[in-house]
């Protein structure tokens, strides 16, 4: 492996963006955050200009710092869905700010070494119900001004789940492609339960579903802490994680076992 390994965080700024950033720099690599503020590159990944300027930002950084290489990329970038704000906020900056960045960076991922992206999906995606499937297809499908329009009519709310159902779904639609496998690049995806950040502090502070945070089930007891996250994400942007390819990894502390013990794995059934 390279000495120093260049890797790029989207909401490197807080939460657990920030504690990948923490983990990373104590293991010697090298982070290119991205953000609103706080970050090596400042960009809106809610807009088309943002994401493109944020895409430009880090290739020039990367042509500096490592020859134009990256050997990995977390897309932590992402907003909740409250009940204060749009749904179309959430289709601009959690869906198609991580999918531009995946798409914008991949060439750069594919001359680096053991290269390796973790998108970032939630458990919401499993244990929220109702997630509006319009909204789910128009993400896949690319069309951002249908998408905006169809989460706000969602709202934000149900929209979140909509956006991290469509970014596993994509992955998982990449990950084994000639693009992502075929070039060496493994591209898996996360997805936390409740996890104590500034995010989940938001919702519970939000007036009409703040409540629902800590009355829903954990088995384990707890919440997550951002440390423990970021430490899946840097197991899954390292060596001993090559086999892991269009994986989706709950840790949330067992809500989705409990509340869908026998969805996952869903044998397939062969119709004639
Ligand atoms: P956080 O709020 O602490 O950090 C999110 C970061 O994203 C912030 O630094 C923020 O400035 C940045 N960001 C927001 N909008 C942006 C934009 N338009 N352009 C660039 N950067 C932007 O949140 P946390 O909890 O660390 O969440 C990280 C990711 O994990 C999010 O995608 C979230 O949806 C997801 N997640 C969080 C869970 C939780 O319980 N905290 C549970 C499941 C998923």
């Amino acid at each position: 492996m390279n000495e120093q390994r260049t890797v790029v965080v989207t909401g490197s700024a807080s939460g657990m963006g920030a504690a990948t950033r923490t983990r990373l720099e104590a293991d010697g690599q090298r982070v290119i955050g991205v953000d609103l503020r706080d970050a090596e590159v400042i960009a809106d990944l809610g807009t088309p200009a943002g994401r493109q300027a944020a895409i430009d930002a880090v290739t020039e950084l990367a042509t500096d710092l490592s020859g134009g290489a990256v050997d990995g990329l977390v897309t932590w970038a992402g907003v909740p869905g409250l009940t204060t704000v749009p749904g179309s906020l959430l289709a601009s900056v959690n869906y198609f700010g991580t999918v531009a960045l995946l798409d914008g960076l991949r060439p750069l991922l594919a001359d680096g070494d053991r290269p390796a992206a973790v998108a970032i999906s939630s458990n919401s995606t499993t244990v929220q119900p109702g997630v509006p499937m319009d909204v789910v297809e128009l993400l896949l499908a690319g069309d951002e001004p249908g998408a905006r329009d169809a989460a706000d009519a969602a709202s934000a709310l149900a929209t979140y789940p909509a956006t991290k159902t469509a970014i596993a779904w994509w992955c998982r639609r990449h990950a084994p492609t000639g693009e992502w496998a075929g070039a060496g690049i493994n591209l898996n995806v996360v997805a936390p339960g409740a996890v104590e950040t500034p995010l989940l502090q938001a919702t519970r502070d939000d007036p009409t579903i703040g409540h629902f945070i800590d009355e829903f089930p954990i088995p384990v007891g707890r919440k997550g802490t951002a440390d423990e996250l970021a430490a899946l994400v840097v197991f899954l942007l390292g060596p001993d994680a090559r086999f892991f390819c269009g994986s989706v990894l709950f840790a949330d502390g067992g809500t989705d076992a409990h509340l869908r013990p026998d969805d996952q794995p869903r044998p397939w059934t062969l119709r004639r």
